[in-house]
């Protein structure tokens, strides 16, 4: 039986100030009271994040941030801390998000980096995996896989695995409106357990929480969460309105 709590965050990128997250927070409160089931998390911007803790305080919503430096402090103009991340009160992070890769050149080594200071502060870390179009139409999705986990998650004890939960984000289906078909999707997220028990163990990789990612939207939720490999979403577009994104994680509840 699949006892991972299923897990949906919002990724809000740069998107929402911190006004507009209260409200956001506000509105979409009442809405997911009920849907306590799902573990549910919105990431605002860094400036968004002290007012999104206070206004989510008391409720199921939890809140993340969108990167982690691995330094305490010092001369990394641009970054946030773990520290400075934990002051704030969120419990999420996420870590190596395709954009983050694609525009600000971070590598598996950084999300490496990244990922040990979230667990060292006891962040949830969500590391995203996934591989673009020319990739995925040349045959090389699970070795790009491969090399993304292996190298993200080098070191990680086995005992850490649980912690942490991996974003499959199929960076072609990222903002297009092309989801990954929920077959195509389940196939890589069965690789990617399978992966991580040739890197850990069958036991350890049972327990990891595997999110969907890309044009996740209420109409798609259902049938992608009701695939055996894939524990919940990473959503962007269809997470920036209280009203798509509660639909989407109530057609979600398995
Ligand atoms: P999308 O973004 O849902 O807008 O495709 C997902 C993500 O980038 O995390």
């Amino acid at each position: 039986m699949n006892m991972r709590r299923t897990i949906i965050a919002g990724n809000w990128k740069m998107n929402l100030t911190a006004a507009e997250a209260v409200a956001f927070v506000e509105e979409f409160k009442p809405l997911v009271a009920d849907s306590t089931e799902v573990e549910i998390v919105v990431c605002p911007v860094f400036t968004a994040l002290d007012a999104a803790v206070k206004a989510a305080a008391g409720s199921n919503i939890k809140i993340g941030a969108q990167n982690i430096h691995w330094e305490e402090s010092g001369a990394f103009t641009g970054e946030i801390s773990a520290a400075m991340l934990k002051e704030t009160g969120v419990e999420y992070v996420i870590i190596g998000h395709s954009e983050r890769r694609q525009y600000f050149g971070e590598t598996d080594e950084t999300v490496n980096k990244r990922l040990k200071a979230a667990l060292a502060a006891g962040l949830v870390p969500m590391v995203c995996v996934g591989e673009v179009l020319a990739e995925r139409e040349s045959g090389k999705t699970e070795s790009v896989l491969s090399t993304q986990l292996q190298c993200g998650l080098n070191g990680i004890p086995a005992d850490e695995m649980e912690k942490i939960v991996i974003a499959y984000e199929p960076v072609w289906a990222i903002g297009t409106g092309k989801t990954a078909t929920p077959e195509m999707a389940e196939e890589t997220h069965a690789y990617i357990r399978k992966t991580l028990a040739d890197l850990f163990d069958r036991d350890t990789a049972d327990k990891v929480r595997i999110q969907y990612g890309g044009s996740m939207k209420p109409a798609n939720s259902a049938e992608l969460i009701a695939q055996p490999d894939i524990d919940g979403g990473l959503v962007g577009g269809a997470a920036l309105k209280p009203d798509s994104f509660s639909e989407l994680i109530k057609n979600a509840i398995k």
